[in-house]
């Protein structure tokens, strides 16, 4: 990916970024401390300042933040926005925030990692009370008929044979996995209901990505399973919404498949329920959904997306004895080496000496790749080598 390519065009996203603007400017009041999560650019740290921040922590664990420093600095900034190379909640910000900013969402807003990071954002970071832009977004879901995606699910067609072999025991695993794709709005048989409302200016609820809602089909139709987004309430009644047909930049929706389809009626009931399993640490898990029709129920798990053994399964349990494999025992000796003494070379050095099989400068890449990964430094030789440099 080219990275500055990636974050200029987020910039360019015009509508998305002139309502984050307004809602800004409405929510932000003078004096406020304010925390820009993922700041990238700085381009929402830029606008708190202007709508009167006393300080700004723009923060982001990419080293773009660099570049928003230098745009930060070119644009006069400097003196009341911080920013920070670093990762959330590991960094230390000397104060506590009026108003936490954030909008890394995936397309079902509320995974296990942003739920994690929002939670330890609230008990880190801000003061209580907080105020958050987004205040809110409403998780919807509508029931679709769409043949095209359908079709995605089922490539071999109904009787699974392709080249005289039968591949239907992968089937259960394709219909269920949620699947980012864009979605025709004319395939929704009914306008979106609300199934979770998640507030992002207090800590994450896992109850609030999980709920249930009636639809009433607007035609005769096979109900191939369930859009599914969310609308944010960014605060200033600034509205931006990831729903099949609306375009406001980065996030996806998701299609939830139901199979076999369902047959409805125009003006008949159809009903869903939608929700994320709990992990250990109370944050949502895999995306669990149920819809029904008449009679007739279908029921999809994330769960039942992913192809394990029961040795895959149990190898996470409490009671399982890990071992390292060799790149473990490499990274392990890499990380014990890195003592604030040795330099890259000198640990390079030493990894050479134990395998004989690898040059110094092959080894001085390695090295500086397995720190950019486990903790984030070495970035300069780390991307140099990731390009094939010296
Ligand atoms: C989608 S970009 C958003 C950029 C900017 N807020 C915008 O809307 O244009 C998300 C940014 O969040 C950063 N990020 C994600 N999780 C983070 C964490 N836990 N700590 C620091 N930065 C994080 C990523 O590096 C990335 O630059």
């Amino acid at each position: 990916m080219n990275e500055m390519k990636y974050y200029r065009d987020l910039v360019a996203q015009r509508e998305r970024i002139e309502a984050f603007r307004r809602a800004i400017h409405a929510v932000v009041k003078p004096g406020d401390k304010v925390l820009d999560v993922g700041s990238a650019l700085g381009t929402f740290a830029f606008f708190a300042a202007d709508a009167g921040a006393s300080v700004v922590w723009a923060v982001d664990v990419d080293p773009v933040i660099h570049v928003a420093k230098a745009i930060g600095r070119l644009n006069g900034y400097e003196d009341r926005i911080e920013f920070i190379r670093g990762w959330l909640p590991d960094v230390e910000i000397p104060g506590k925030a009026d108003v936490i900013i954030f909008e890394d969402f995936p397309p079902q807003m509320l995974g296990g990692r942003e739920f994690r990071l929002l939670r330890a954002v609230h008990e880190r970071y801000a003061v209580s009370g907080v105020r958050a832009v987004p205040q809110a977004g409403v998780l919807c879901a509508a029931p679709v008929s769409s043949e095209t995606l359908h079709a995605q699910l089922a490539p071999f067609g109904a009787a699974e044979t392709a080249f005289d072999i039968d591949w239907s025991p992968s089937r259960e695993y394709a219909v269920n996995t949620p699947l980012n794709v864009g979605i025709d709005p004319a395939a929704l048989l009914a306008p979106g209901e609300r199934v979770g409302t998640v507030r992002l200016d207090r800590p994450p609820q896992l109850e609030s990505v999980s709920g249930s809602a009636t639809w009433s089909s607007e035609r005769d139709a096979d109900v191939h399973g369930l859009a599914y987004w969310f609308d944010l309430d960014l605060g200033g009644e600034q509205r931006l919404s990831n729903a099949p047909g609306a375009e406001p930049g980065s996030w996806g929706h998701l299609f939830l498949p139901i199979d076999p389809p369902l047959e409805v009626r125009a003006g008949s009931e159809i009903r869903a329920k939608v929700g994320a399993t709990a992990r250990g640490d109370g944050a949502p898990g895999w995306l669990t959904w149920e819809v029904e029709a008449g009679e007739e129920r279908r029921t999809g798990h994330a769960f039942r997306s992913a192809p394990a053994s029961l040795a895959d399964v149990t190898e996470g349990s409490p009671d399982s004895v890990p071992l390292l494999d060799r790149r473990g025992e490499l990274e392990l000796k890499v990380l014990a080496l890195t003592d604030g003494i040795r330099s890259i070379r000198d640990i390079a050095g030493e990894v050479v000496a134990e395998r004989g099989s690898l040059t110094q400068a092959e080894a001085e890449r390695l090295v500086a790749r397995v720190l950019r990964h486990k903790i984030g430094v070495g970035y300069g030789l780390a991307a140099a080598a990731e390009r094939g440099g010296p």
